[in-house]
């Protein structure tokens, strides 16, 4: 949006002039946590509730409230509301909600709301009289009809004294109300759901070790969209240069025997297990203490000789009961389809997601294809970027 480079796909906060507005702040980082970038719009009142540079140093982006002066973005309220995820207005005042039902635009957010053509979602906020008040009834029916998400008050304490309906919804609930308007239907609620994911490194010497190509952004994708569906994740990770998702639990691990057994410790109480990780199948026999020489140790150095690592796939295959679903990934350059069916078989999983990584498609890449393969079936879903394929892989699995 103009020269403000979002990188991850954007939520559009707007805060208005409610007492509630430093929920706003718990929000922000709720949003984040799930891998949002979150852009805050505020309204002149809000201000006066929190101070911008709170929510500045929260999102790391400039707070927006002008219409106009914003040179990087001359249009901002077009923009926000058609190339963001959604637009999010909460804590809402009466006021707002009157405007957005009576197609005002003359704020930044009243406009953006007006121009969004995203999910716009508003959590009103207010003393429980306002709230009951005809007029915010109905402004509250007609947005409603014109298909703007509410997500109701609840009753509790008021800052002007006493009890009624009108506190601001939970947090939590603001959050999952906004996944489900963006196509994550919380279907993995009370799930735990273990993932592997990035390649292994397997110890040459001091400095030298194998490893292959995979960068952990499948992985890394799947944990995110899990815990979009309101999954409790724990991500157990071989090295990878991906910043490690808040929302989840990560486990850092090095090698094939390491990610092994951390996959015994948790797998029993996982209701889920995606094994995207690429570990290394065989590893040296030997590992040598400090750096090999060349010319000095050029024997060892070409006669390395590999054993075998544990096969995790297979050994969770073996081991699930009928209550848990074990999902395994294929790597492919030929024959994708066969050897994803045979690896069903012998694995004993219950999916498997093939990837074609011929001529370098995949591995380390934002982009991917996937065939999954269950029971005698197969289907494929579209190429996508990995964000939006883990969401179509894991809707297709629950
Ligand atoms: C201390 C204080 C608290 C307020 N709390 C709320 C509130 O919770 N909900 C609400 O709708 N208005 C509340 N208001 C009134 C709004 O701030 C007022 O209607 C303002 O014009 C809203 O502007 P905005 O919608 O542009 O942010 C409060 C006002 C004050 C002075």
């Amino acid at each position: 949006m103009g020269n403000t480079s979002y990188k991850k796909p954007l939520i559009v906060l707007c805060v208005t002039g409610c007492i509630a507005a430093y929920k706003a702040c718990d929000l922000l980082r709720g949003f984040q946590k799930l891998g949002f970038d979150v852009q805050v719009v505020m309204t002149e009142h809000a201000k006066e509730f929190v101070s911008p540079q709170t929510f500045e140093a929260l999102s790391a982006y400039p707070v927006l409230s002008e219409m106009f002066e914003i040179p990087q973005n001359p249009i901002p309220h077009i923009k926000l509301g058609q190339q963001s995820a959604a637009v999010v207005i909460a804590p809402a005042t009466a006021n707002i909600i009157a405007k957005i039902a009576q197609g005002r635009a003359d704020d930044l957010v009243s406009s953006i709301a007006l121009a969004a053509s995203v999910p716009v979602l508003v959590a009103p906020a207010m003393n429980e009289v306002m709230y009951n008040n005809p007029a915010t009834i109905d402004n509250l029916k007609t947005i409603a009809s014109r298909g703007v998400l509410l997500i109701d008050p609840i009753y509790g304490h008021m800052a002007c004294g006493g009890e009624g309906k009108g506190h601001l919804a939970p947090v939590e609930d603001i959050i999952e109300q906004t996944l489900i308007a963006l196509g994550f239907g919380q279907k993995l609620r009370g799930k735990n759901v273990l993932i592997t994911a990035g390649p292994t490194q397997e110890p040459i010497d001091a400095v030298r070790y194998i490893t292959n190509r995979s960068s952990g952004k499948m992985g890394y994708a799947l944990a995110m969209a899990a815990a979009k569906q309101g999954a409790h994740v724990t991500l157990i990770s071989g090295p990878v240069a991906l910043p490690a998702p808040e929302i989840c639990d990560v486990i850092n691990v090095v090698t094939t025997q390491e990610m092994f057994e951390a996959v015994k410790r948790f797998f029993a109480s996982y209701d889920m297990a995606i094994f995207t990780a690429a570990v290394c199948d065989f590893r040296p026999e030997v590992t040598f203490e400090g750096k090999l020489k060349k010319g000095v140790d050029n024997e060892k150095l070409t006669s390395l000789s590999l054993i075998e690592n544990p096969d995790i796939l297979a050994w969770a295959g073996k081991n699930k009961t009928k209550d848990q679903i074990v999902i395994g990934f294929a790597a492919e350059t030929d024959n994708l389809l066969e050897n994803a069916k045979a690896k069903l078989v012998s694995k004993n999983a219950d999916f498997i997601v093939g990837n074609d990584v011929s001529g370098g498609k995949v591995f380390g890449k934002d982009e991917a294809c996937a065939l999954l393969i269950y029971k005698d079936k197969s289907i494929e879903l579209d190429c996508n970027n990995k964000e939006l394929l883990a969401r179509d892989i894991l809707d297709f699995i629950v």
